[in-house]
């Protein structure tokens, strides 16, 4: 007789991410940190892959260190390492590599791998990549500094390291580029905001200048579709409501473009 008996069911990302400690699902990993709900729209993607030998790699990892404070490796993230943590137990068949500007050495160990590199500065990132054996990634995730210049140096350098068909994220995009008067570690005047970047590709298939895309005319035609999402929080903490309004100030000319916070960007075919 077959076995009736009903499998286990595994646990979601959202509740794996929620376990470890990250942002990017739907607890708060602090009091006064929201949970971003970037998990929704990730496991609407990763599912399909979940039992593949798939690559990943992280730009961000969230340890602490000398080169960027990092207050969210608290709690149950003591160490840091949430999100890789996350990844490696979703994607039991996945190798997955991280890279951060503090060192992360103590996470490495099974399928992880850890580098250091500034996310900002192109020859640091390749001199990197060149060490990972995986020519192409089937998943690229930029969680780093969230400056608009840095977002925009990794997706030129990595973007091509995309395997075709595949998708990259880039999260916590903000009203932070030029024109936009903010100020504070995340902020970059000398660029647009990735945002109003991407928003401008939807539109024209190229990119705006100033911006820190390297070879930024190779780059455009190998995108296929850019989509920018909005993920609902659910809850959000006290007090966050006025902190959203301050980080997402509608940047001119594109009032519309309020709480696009995680860009979806898929590589052609070919
Ligand atoms: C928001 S945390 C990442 C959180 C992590 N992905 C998670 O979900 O648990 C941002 C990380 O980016 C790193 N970072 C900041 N500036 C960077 C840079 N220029 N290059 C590389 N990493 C950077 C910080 O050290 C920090 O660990």
């Amino acid at each position: 007789m077959p076995d009736q008996t009903p499998a286990t069911p595994r646990p979601s990302l959202t509740e794996i991410a929620n376990r470890y400690g990250t942002d990017k699902g739907t607890v708060s990993p602090l009091p006064g940190w929201p949970a971003h709900n970037y998990t929704a729209v990730y496991e609407a993607h990763f599912e399909p892959l979940r039992d593949r030998p798939i690559s990943i790699l992280e730009i961000g990892l969230g340890v602490p260190g000398d080169h960027w404070e990092v207050r969210m490796a608290k709690g149950r993230n003591e160490r840091g390492g949430a999100s890789l943590r996350t990844w490696e137990e979703y994607f039991p068949s996945a190798r997955i590599y991280g890279i951060d500007i503090n060192p992360a050495s103590h996470l490495d160990g099974g399928r992880i791998a850890t580098f250091q590199a500034n996310q900002g500065d192109a020859a640091s990132l390749r001199a990197v990549l060149d060490r990972i054996p995986e020519t192409h990634f089937d998943i690229i995730i930029d969680d780093g500094s969230h400056r608009p210049d840095h977002q925009q140096t990794t997706l030129g350098v990595c973007f091509p390291r995309l395997r075709p068909g595949a998708h990259y994220f880039i999260e916590d995009l903000l009203a932070n580029g030029k024109g936009d008067r903010a100020t504070g570690r995340m902020a970059c005047d000398a660029v647009l905001s990735t945002r109003r970047l991407l928003r401008g590709w939807i539109e024209t298939g190229e990119f705006e200048t100033p911006h820190a895309i390297e070879n930024a005319e190779e780059l455009a035609p190998m995108i296929a579709e850019v989509a920018l999402c909005v993920p609902k929080a659910r809850r959000p903490p006290r007090g966050w409501r006025a902190r959203i309004r301050r980080m997402f100030r509608d940047s001119p000319p594109q009032r519309a473009s309020r709480g696009e916070q995680l860009a979806v960007i898929r590589k052609r075919e070919t």
